[in-house]
């Protein structure tokens, strides 16, 4: 990325007004990065966009950014698409007498159009307060019940990635794997020592879910072809990572063929630098390389030569503190791709196996408060009853094991159905939540295997009526 502040400071000419950019991507929003720490004293707020969509946005909280209170002078906006080279187009949103449009225009030639936008004038009284403590980063909802998990397995994974660059949660579908490691990236936040780090890690996870499509190009990064015909350089996921500083999940990694994709990767999570590539077709461009470095922060050095097209290296340096987690699910009928050894050694291995009945009964119960809570009249005892039991079968009986969220899933169901009111059959709402999440499982079972699941949770402990089972049946040969 063109390096902005730099850029814009020399542009301005003083020296003494700070300027703070940041890139804004999709899914963020422009407000909550013009509140995160480190641009308190900055008095120009630049965000880079990385497409035109982004702009009304910009324009919509620009009043709420520049002003006295917060000491802001303007916010200044450019569009930078992932393999642009320049920027030659700024928008500057300033209240009226405002002279940052202006100076941009006399002082710096390389920008074509500068093109003001005034906002109100503001006065103290009218001022939005900007809150400058940074939230906390919320990577799961505020209600969040954390996973009831063995505290061994939440040591092992806490350990993995104190002594490990790269950790990869392996487990059967539902066991929590993801929203384990949203919980250790939060309780990483709070107390990084125990995660061997040297400081907090910073905003939010990259979470990305790998395709069968995918190449080393999606994930390191790699040539394409830009507007112009050109051969250039675009930095895939693990360099935008390393350049925000944020840790990269590889959620549900058995989607694509890892070995095929790791590339430069392998060599890299063995502790070597690698090079990449170079920025641009010509063999006088930047080469690009990754490498592991001692310091706990990351670092990119000379990040311009992406764009710029001048020579010499482009250095991304992966702090000790720079992680590469993943979540993998042998058991995803359709879409599993093994780890080879030489890839799968490269990662700590943390399992995630099924929680076992007792603990099953501990994640539910706040389910079921929450069960009753909206619906008071509800057969609470039958609910609990139903939804343990048949947990507890699955485990005892049945291959492939499936960890507890589609049982817990469950009383949310009920819970719907019962709030529609009316005269509704809470049996049949417990047989339809199930078959929701157990159906496509239990529709691909041998007749025998089958029976004999009937015979324990029909026949035996009655979890579920004759004339529910015979419906269930009927339409298991409809999910396969
Ligand atoms: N051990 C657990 N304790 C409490 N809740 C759990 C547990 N395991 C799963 N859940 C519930 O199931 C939900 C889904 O879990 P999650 O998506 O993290 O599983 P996963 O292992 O990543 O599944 P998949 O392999 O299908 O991606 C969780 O948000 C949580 O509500
Ligand atoms: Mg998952």
């Amino acid at each position: 990325m063109v390096p902005f502040s730099q850029y814009l400071t020399e542009a301005l000419g003083d020296p003494e007004e700070i300027v703070y950019t940041t890139r804004v991507g999709k899914s963020s929003t422009v407000a909550s990065r013009a509140v995160q720490k480190g641009n308190k004293n900055a008095s120009i707020f630049v965000v880079v966009l990385a497409d035109t969509t982004l702009q009304h946005q910009v324009a919509a909280e620009a009043p709420n950014i520049i002003g006295a209170k917060s000491g802001r002078k303007a916010v200044v906006a450019a569009i930078v698409p992932h393999e642009a080279r320049d920027v030659d187009a700024w928008t500057v949103y300033e209240p009226a007498g405002g002279t940052i449009a202006d100076r941009l225009r006399e002082n710096h030639d390389q920008v074509e159009r500068v093109e003001v936008v005034p906002t109100a004038d503001t006065d103290a009284d009218t001022e939005v307060e900007l809150e400058f403590d940074p939230p906390p980063v919320v990577v799961l909802p505020a209600d969040h019940e954390r996973l009831v998990v063995d505290e061994r397995i939440r040591r092992m994974l806490r350990l993995a990635i104190a002594s490990s660059r790269a950790v990869m949660l392996i487990g059967p579908p539902g066991t929590g794997k993801t929203t384990l490691l949203l919980e250790a990236f939060q309780d990483a936040q709070e107390d990084p020592g125990a995660y061997g780090l040297a400081a907090a890690p910073k905003g939010t996870p990259l979470v990305v879910t790998p395709e069968e499509g995918w190449t080393s190009r999606e994930l390191v990064g790699g040539e394409t072809v830009d507007d112009q015909g050109h051969l250039r350089f675009k930095p895939g996921y693990v360099l935008d990572a390393v350049r925000d500083k944020t840790w990269l999940i590889l959620d549900e990694a058995n989607r694509a063929d890892m070995d095929r994709i790791f590339g430069g990767l392998l060599t890299f999570l063995s502790g070597r630098a690698v090079t990449l590539g170079r920025a641009a077709g010509t063999s006088d461009a930047a080469t690009i390389r990754l490498e592991p470095s001692d310091e706990a922060d990351n670092e990119v050095v000379n990040p311009e030569g992406l764009v710029d097209g001048a020579g010499g290296e482009i250095v991304y340096r992966a702090g000790r503190d720079w992680k590469l987690l993943g979540t993998y699910n042998a058991l995803d009928a359709h879409r599993v791709f093994r780890f080879g050894q030489a890839l799968g050694r490269r990662f700590a291995r943390v399992p995630v196996p099924a929680i076992d009945t007792g603990q099953f009964h501990e994640a539910l119960a706040p389910r079921l408060d929450q069960l009753t809570e909206g619906q008071p009249n509800v057969n609470v005892d039958r609910v609990q009853e139903v939804v343990e039991g048949l947990y507890a079968a699955h485990l005892g009986l049945l291959q492939p094991v499936v960890g507890p969220a589609l049982f817990l899933a469950v009383p949310g169901y009920v819970s719907s159905g019962l709030a529609l009111g009316g005269d509704v059959d809470l049996e049949q709402l417990l047989l339809e939540g199930y078959l929701l999440g157990a159906g496509p499982l239990l529709a691909q079972l041998e007749p025998k295997t089958l029976d004999t699941f009937k015979a324990r949770v029909v026949t035996a402990e009655q979890l579920i009526g004759e004339g529910q089972w015979e419906f269930l049946e009927s339409l298991l040969s409809t999910l396969t």
